[in-house]
């Protein structure tokens, strides 16, 4: 069985771009592939986090994997910094991976303009340690947004460079992006992905929004010129948004909506119907999550459990390269 591997920084509240972006298609592979999910914890520290917060957020997005539908028996689940591997293998990785290859990393440069005062060596290394993830797994594929696949591409090349320069070591990842929902945009600016860091909250949906603010924020969503219910990024970004969105929380196809809403004269209906989905898609999945976070022990010990076992696979690769490079 091929090996998936993917993570989620837990940095504060996951939104329905994550989770439609990311998490929805992991649900998937489980079926098909052998699931390695991280909640990537040393990620999140390279930009500004409170401590307290870093704790709660990491079981939360565990929580979230578990409640979407990843079952810890078919798949391994776990914190990063549960497992020592992904910082040591990181540290061997970055005496290849080369500066210039760094400072073109489209995530540092943006998240340096965002940080100014916090531009710290963790952020630069960042892609390194995200290299280290995917390649101790011996993993073929990396479900990931759009946005990350400069980095699976930086873990390539790593891959391939240690593999020429000590011998035959790591196998060559490929990353997987879906074209629909790989960019989910703003509400409030159809021509930004949603995000987290977004100024205003009108912005995303958190999957933990009520029905109530969840039908606000997508009645206020910005709209485009026209009135037809038509996909076509270019010309009207904001309805083609609210299309993939509603398509993705119905498993409906988008010429299906468009046939559905062919004859249809005001957004105000559409996005009434979009809202009613996304609360109705969103609703299971909050009852589930709400019941996991009353017993933390319970995922603790499934995050325990996934450690063990992950470093049973990491340190074997870990332990080759180490070989490989002379490292006694
Ligand atoms: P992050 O929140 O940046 O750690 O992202 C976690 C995962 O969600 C990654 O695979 C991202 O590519 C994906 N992701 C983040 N934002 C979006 C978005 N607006 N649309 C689709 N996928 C996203
Ligand atoms: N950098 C990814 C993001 O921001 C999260 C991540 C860390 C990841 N390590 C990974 C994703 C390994 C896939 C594989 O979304």
């Amino acid at each position: 069985m091929k090996t998936v591997f993917s993570g989620v920084r837990p940095s504060g509240a996951i939104h329905l771009g994550n989770y439609l972006g990311a998490i929805k298609n992991w649900v998937e592979l489980q079926k098909n592939y052998q699931c390695v999910f991280c909640v990537v914890d040393y990620h999140a520290i390279t930009t500004p986090f409170s401590p307290k917060e870093l704790s709660q957020n990491a079981l939360e997005t565990a929580a979230t994997y578990l409640a979407a539908g990843i079952d810890p028996k078919q798949s391994l689940i776990f914190v990063q910094s549960h497992n020592p591997d992904h910082t040591e293998m990181a540290w061997i990785l970055n005496t290849i991976a080369r500066i210039p290859e760094l400072e073109r990393m489209t995530q540092f440069k943006e998240k340096s303009e965002e940080h100014k005062s916090a531009i710290n060596m963790g952020l630069f290394d960042y892609p390194v340690l995200m290299a280290a993830d995917i390649l101790l797994y011996g993993t073929d594929i990396v479900p990931v947004g759009e946005d990350q696949e400069q980095h699976v591409e930086l873990a390539r090349t790593l891959a391939r460079r240690f593999n020429q320069t000590f011998g035959e070591t790591f196998k060559i990842p490929e990353s997987m992006v879906r074209k629909e929902g790989a960019r989910i945009m703003g509400l409030d600016d159809p021509n930004k992905k949603m995000s987290k860091s977004a100024e205003s909250s009108l912005n995303y949906i958190v999957l933990t929004d009520t029905p109530e603010v969840i039908k606000g924020k997508i009645k206020k969503a910005v709209t485009d010129s026209g009135s037809e219910i038509k996909y076509n990024p270019e010309n009207k970004p904001a309805i083609s948004n609210l299309l993939t969105i509603y398509s993705l929380v119905t498993d409906k196809p988008i010429e299906q909506l468009e046939k559905d809403y062919k004859d249809h004269t005001s957004y105000a209906d559409f996005k009434k119907d979009v809202a009613d989905a996304v609360v109705e898609f969103l609703t299971p999945f909050q009852k589930k999550f709400n019941d996991l976070l009353e017993k933390p022990k319970e995922i603790k010990k499934i995050l325990e459990d996934g450690a063990k076992e992950a470093r049973e696979i990491s340190e074997k690769t870990l332990r080759e390269a180490k070989k490989k490079m002379g490292l006694i």
